[in-house]
């Protein structure tokens, strides 16, 4: 009885020892951001309202709608077309990194932090490059310099206002 009992606590420390060491692996090793790791464009918006707004009105919000029934669960259209399984068009994630891990508030308003949590500028050429493909439709070739202007300005610029009490302002 009492041998048995060693031999099953003994099983079940071996069981529970590697299964620390495989999570402290994981958390480690480079990984490949899983499904789970996005939380899709309401949970950024919450935050950032301009910018979702501004997203709203683009291309990449209905990226998705140019697909049919069976393209929207077909690999070989998704890969550029949805964000993440569940998560269709090209969402701010697809730009900005996955937002599991920098979105809450401690990590976002310490930009260093955030990076360092998956954050991304959204800027870097190969955001863009890996789905705006040579052999992506589209009546011109992809002009990574002019795409990006129409996409680095998110929030509407503030009209110039001269400040309070300056000369001939009201
Ligand atoms: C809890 C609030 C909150 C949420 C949710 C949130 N953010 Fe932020 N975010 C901030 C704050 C605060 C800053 C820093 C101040 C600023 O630049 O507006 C920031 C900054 C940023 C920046 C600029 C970083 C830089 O280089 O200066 C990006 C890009 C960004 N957020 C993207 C996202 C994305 C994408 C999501 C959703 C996955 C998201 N944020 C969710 C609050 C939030
Ligand atoms: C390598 C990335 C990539 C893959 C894979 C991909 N697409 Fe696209 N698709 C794009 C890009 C980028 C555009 C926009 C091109 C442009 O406007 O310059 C586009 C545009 C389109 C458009 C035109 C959209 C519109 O509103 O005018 C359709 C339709 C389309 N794709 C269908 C599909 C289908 C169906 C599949 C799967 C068989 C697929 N795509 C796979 C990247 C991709
Ligand atoms: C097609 C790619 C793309 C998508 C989609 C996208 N962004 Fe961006 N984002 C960018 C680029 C590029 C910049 C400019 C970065 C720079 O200038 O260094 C940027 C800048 C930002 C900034 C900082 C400055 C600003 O203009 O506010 C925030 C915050 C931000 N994005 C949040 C979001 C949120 C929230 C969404 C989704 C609602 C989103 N982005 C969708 C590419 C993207
Ligand atoms: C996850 C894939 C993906 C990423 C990443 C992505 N795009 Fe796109 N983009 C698309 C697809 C798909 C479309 C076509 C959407 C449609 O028309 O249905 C598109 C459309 C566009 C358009 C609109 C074309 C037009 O009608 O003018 C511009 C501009 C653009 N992308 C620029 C960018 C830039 C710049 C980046 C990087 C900062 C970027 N995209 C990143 C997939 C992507």
């Amino acid at each position: 009885m009492l041998y048995r009992g060693t031999v099953r606590i003994t099983a079940l420390i071996a069981a529970l020892t590697a299964a620390v060491v495989f999570i402290a692996l994981a958390a480690l090793l480079p990984r490949v951001a899983a499904a789970d790791d996005y939380i899709g464009a309401e949970q950024c918006a919450a935050c950032h309202p301009q910018e979702y707004a501004w997203w709203k009105n683009t291309a990449h919000a209905r990226a998705g709608n140019a697909l049919g029934p069976t393209e929207q669960r077909d690999p070989r259209c998704t890969g550029c077309h949805s964000t993440a399984p569940g998560k269709p068009h090209v969402q701010c994630e697809a730009c900005h990194g996955p937002g599991e891990h920098y979105w809450p508030a401690f990590v976002m308003v310490d930009v260093h932090l955030a990076r360092a949590a998956g954050l991304r500028s959204g800027a870097e050429r190969s955001t863009c490059n890996g789905c705006h493909t040579a052999d992506a439709p589209g009546i011109r070739p992809f002009d990574f310099e002019a795409a990006l202007a129409k996409m680095r300005r998110h929030v509407p610029p503030t009209p110039s206002k001269a400040p309070a009490g300056a000369k001939g302002a009201p």
